[in-house]
Order: structure tokens, then C-alpha cells, then sequence
């Protein structure tokens, strides 16, 4: 399965793909969490990068076609591979398409999860994350059980940099400017299934596999 998820910051790409990731045992590839990670690291690319998320914006094109070209050209992609928050732009997306073809390859899939904007910056400003394991809450759709603790590992939840309200509108903004046009350009290209996001995770899932099933 060569699968692109969709939607706009908050939407429950994440959620969606790590569940995907697991019950279909395929790589997750999310943008956002490689450059989190190179933050992390303090590498010339977390140092690039940086500047641009905290203030909501996308990090050039060029690089994040690099990271992702280099990513999907690993051992454990051969078999598919689900693509979290990448292509955002119609640049990376024509970039995605000449890569995978160059290798004989192509998309398969492309899920776009819909939620309004209301619901969006509720889930963002709300949204927990391990520090260790990664695992992501949100504060009143899916608490941790004891404070800011990991259910799995123990680890100390933390807030993302660029959930603020100020951050958040930026991303909207960037997100419909930018991203919204992937709707059609994959809807063209008789790609595109839409899955409604706003119902409780279980459900969404449900959503997500029927459509998968269908199509595989
Ligand atoms: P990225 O990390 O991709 O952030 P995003 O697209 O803004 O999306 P999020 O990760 O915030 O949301 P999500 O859809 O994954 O939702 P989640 O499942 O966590 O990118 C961050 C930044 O990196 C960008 O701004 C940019 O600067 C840079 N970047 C990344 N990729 C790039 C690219 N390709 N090009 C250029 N720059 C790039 O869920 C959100 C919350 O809601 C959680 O708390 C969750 O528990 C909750 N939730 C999920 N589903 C439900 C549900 N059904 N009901 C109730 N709550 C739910
Ligand atoms: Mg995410
Ligand atoms: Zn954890």
C-alpha cells in the first residue's frame, strides 16, 4: 500500500497513521516527526527547520523532498509505505510522483480526513505528546489516566511548540493557501477518497479501513 494521508493540522493524520502503520504493518513516514527529531538532534537540518514550524510556516520545499526522497528509498518501503503530512505543497507533489516513477512505483491512495476548523483548533491546543514513546493525548478526547504521564511508558507529556493558538491559526492559514489545492490535484487523478474526521477515534478508524479495504 502506497498510501498519502490528508488534512489539515489537527485533522488526525497522526492518529490515523500510526493505527494504519500497525494493523497493516507498513512505515510511517510523518514529516513533521523526522524535523521534530532533528530539532531534537540539533542538526543542520533541525536548526534550518526550526524557524520555520514555530512560527507555522512550511519548511522549504526542497528540503523536505530530500528527507522524504531519501526516506522512501529505505529497505522496509519496498512493500509500501504511508506518507503523514507530506506532500503539502503541488510542488512536492508533482516531486513525489517524478520520485516514486523514477522507481517504478506509484500512489495507490490518497485519504483526505475532514474536520471543520472549530474542532481543528480544539484538538491542537489540547493535544499532549510522550517525550519517549511519542504517544499522542489530548486533554479531554483522550486523557491520560494519571496527569502528564504516559499511559505507555511512563514518559513526561509535553505541549508541541507550534500547538499555541497564534501557531495554530498560522498553520490553518498556510494549510489553506498551500496544502488545500491536493484535494484536487488527487481528486484528477482519481486518487483521492475522503474519510469524515470529526467522529471519536474508534470511528474514524472503522472509516479508514473500509475505504482501504475497498480499494486494495
Ligand atoms: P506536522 O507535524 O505534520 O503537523 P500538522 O500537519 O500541522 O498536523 P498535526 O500533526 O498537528 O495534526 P494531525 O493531523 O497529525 O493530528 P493528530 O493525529 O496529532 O507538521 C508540523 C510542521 O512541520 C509544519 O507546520 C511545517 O512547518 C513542518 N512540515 C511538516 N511537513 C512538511 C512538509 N511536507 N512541507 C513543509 N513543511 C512541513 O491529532 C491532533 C489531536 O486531536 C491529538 O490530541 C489527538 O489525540 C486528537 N484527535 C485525533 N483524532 C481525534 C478524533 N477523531 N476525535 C477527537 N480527538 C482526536
Ligand atoms: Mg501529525
Ligand atoms: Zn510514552
Amino acid at each position: 500500500m502506497n498510501l498519502v494521508l490528508l488534512g489539515a493540522p489537527g485533522a488526525g493524520k497522526g492518529t490515523q497513521a500510526k493505527f494504519i502503520a500497525k494493523k497493516y504493518n507498513t512505515p510511517h513516514i510523518s514529516t513533521g516527526d523526522m524535523l521534530r527529531a532533528a530539532i531534537a538532534d540539533k542538526t543542520m537540518l533541525g536548526i534550518k527547520a526550526k524557524g520555520y514550524m514555530d512560527k507555522g510556516e512550511l519548511v522549504p520545499d526542497e528540503v523536505v523532498v530530500g528527507i522524504v526522497k531519501e526516506r522512501l528509498l529505505e529497505e522496509d518501503c519496498k512493500m509500501g509505505f504511508i506518507l503523514d503530512g507530506f506532500p503539502r505543497t503541488v510542488f512536492q507533489a508533482d516531486a513525489l510522483k517524478k520520485a516514486l516513477a523514477g522507481e517504478g512505483k506509484k500512489l495507490g491512495l490518497v485519504l483526505n480526513v475532514e474536520v471543520s476548523e472549530d474542532e481543528l483548533i480544539k484538538r491542537l491546543t489540547g493535544r499532549r505528546s510522550c517525550k519517549e514513546c511519542g504517544k499522542v493525548y489530548h486533554i479531554i478526547f483522550n486523557p491520560p489516566k494519571n496527569g502528564d504521564v504516559c499511559d505507555v511508558c511512563g514518559g513526561e507529556l509535553y505541549q508541541r511548540d507550534d500547538d499555541t493558538v497564534e501557531t495554530v491559526n498560522n498553520r490553518l492559514k498556510v494549510y489553506r493557501e498551500q496544502t488545500l489545492p491536493l484535494i484536487d490535484y488527487y481528486r484528477k487523478e482519481g486518487l483521492l477518497k475522503n474519510v469524515d474526521g470529526v467522529k471519536p477515534v474508534a470511528d474514524v478508524e472503522r472509516s479508514v479501513i473500509a475505504v482501504l479495504e475497498e480499494a486494495r
